[in-house]
């Protein structure tokens, strides 16, 4: 009686109920078939590409990442390079880029970013993936450089310099966002990249392309190739070992030799060098005397390895004034503290 009384009162709430658990059934059904992938269990390759697919613009002609290497010419038999005093200014035009990703900085969209391959290439994946770069730390930096622009009572436009451009995904954030660039690089088919990204955004007028190692010592360098999916990561090292491929040689120069081609005496400073910003900074008194640097991007995790090197830097910066933050919670970091700061370090002044 009891029951039969609720069983009557309650049966359109029944029915609603039963509705509502088979909806959340089907939903919770749906969900499973899509977050579930046997391969994730069984060790088996994706059937499906877990990225989104990149966005390929696929021409012929050029070396699929860095298997062509060994076999270019030196920097020195190019008639692309325009040689000034050891200061090597790229001006490749002739080459396509085979996979050119779909592109966002911060304020920016519908970009193109020429990578090496996409499936393999750490900065390839990663664009491939997420169309964009290192986005936090770039939004924090260009913030930071607008409030400079606007603050310079020169009139003299601020610029950016980017050692250690890799592909550009700096530079071309940089470019587009009406940057006058001076982009330095080691790798010569990184370069090529770079050129085929700026042509098509149409920024190749923002940028001027310089091919160097930049060092504490003048003379020529190879740079091995640490890790192939991560061609960013070519390096200068004392002692390279055997399993490692190298370059050709390439001309090393000072930060102090880049000063007679930066866009502005006013710029910004963007530095990854993979372990060289120590030695890139005892000899860069002139370049912080002559250009007023009014901040810096600097790449930290690998040079904070070595403490001579470390302390060369935060040194260098702090005894111009500049204070160190953190590239994303904006933190003020203590050099005390060095050995847990980021992976980057911002500095400004
Ligand atoms: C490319 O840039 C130049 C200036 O650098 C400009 O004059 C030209 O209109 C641009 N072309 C396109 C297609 O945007
Ligand atoms: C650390 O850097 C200094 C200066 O560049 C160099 O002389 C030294 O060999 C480096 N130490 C190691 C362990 O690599
Ligand atoms: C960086 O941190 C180390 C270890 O705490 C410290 O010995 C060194 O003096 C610090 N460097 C600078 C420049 O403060």
């Amino acid at each position: 009686m009891h029951s039969s009384q609720v069983g009557r009162q309650g049966s359109p709430r029944r029915i609603l109920s039963a509705v509502a658990l088979l909806v959340l059934g089907i939903l919770l059904w749906q969900q499973f078939n899509r977050s579930f992938k046997p391969h994730d269990y069984f060790g088996l390759p994706p059937r499906h590409s877990p990225r989104p697919q990149p966005d390929l613009t696929v021409t012929s002609d050029v070396p699929d990442g860095p298997s062509a290497l060994s076999q270019r010419n030196t920097p020195r038999s190019r008639p692309d390079l325009r040689v000034t005093s050891g200061v090597n200014i790229f001006t490749s035009q002739t080459t396509t880029a085979k996979y050119c990703l779909d592109y966002e900085v911060p304020g920016k969209k519908g970009l193109k970013l020429c990578t090496y391959n996409p499936k393999s290439d750490f900065t390839g994946v990663k664009v491939a993936a997420y169309h964009s770069f290192n986005f936090q730390t770039m939004a924090y930096m260009f913030n930071e450089m607008a409030k400079r622009k606007i603050a310079d009572l020169t009139n003299e436009p601020l610029s950016f310099v980017d050692i250690g451009c890799n592909v550009g995904t700096y530079t071309v954030a940089a470019a587009v966002l009406g940057y006058k660039v001076l982009a330095v690089d080691a790798m010569q088919t990184t370069l090529d990249l770079l050129a085929s990204s700026l042509r098509l955004n149409n920024l190749t007028s923002d940028v001027t392309m310089v091919q160097n190692v930049i060092s504490d010592r003048r003379g020529e360098f190879r740079m091995s190739i640490v890790d192939e999916r991560n061609m960013g990561t070519a390096r200068v090292l004392s002692k390279t070992p055997a399993n490692v491929r190298q370059t050709q040689p390439i001309k090393a120069i000072y930060m102090d030799d880049l000063i007679p081609y930066l866009p502005s005496r006013n710029v910004f400073i963007k530095m990854d060098i993979e372990g060289s910003e120590g030695r890139a900074f005892r000899h860069a008194d002139n370049f912080f005397k002559q250009a007023n640097v009014v901040g810096m991007l600097v790449e930290y995790f690998i040079v904070k390895r070595n403490a001579t090197d470390r302390d060369t830097l935060i040194n260098f910066m702090t005894d111009r004034g500049y204070k160190p933050y953190h590239e994303k919670n904006k933190e003020l970091l203590s050099p005390k503290k060095n050995m847990s700061w980021p992976q980057n370090v911002l500095w400004l002044i």
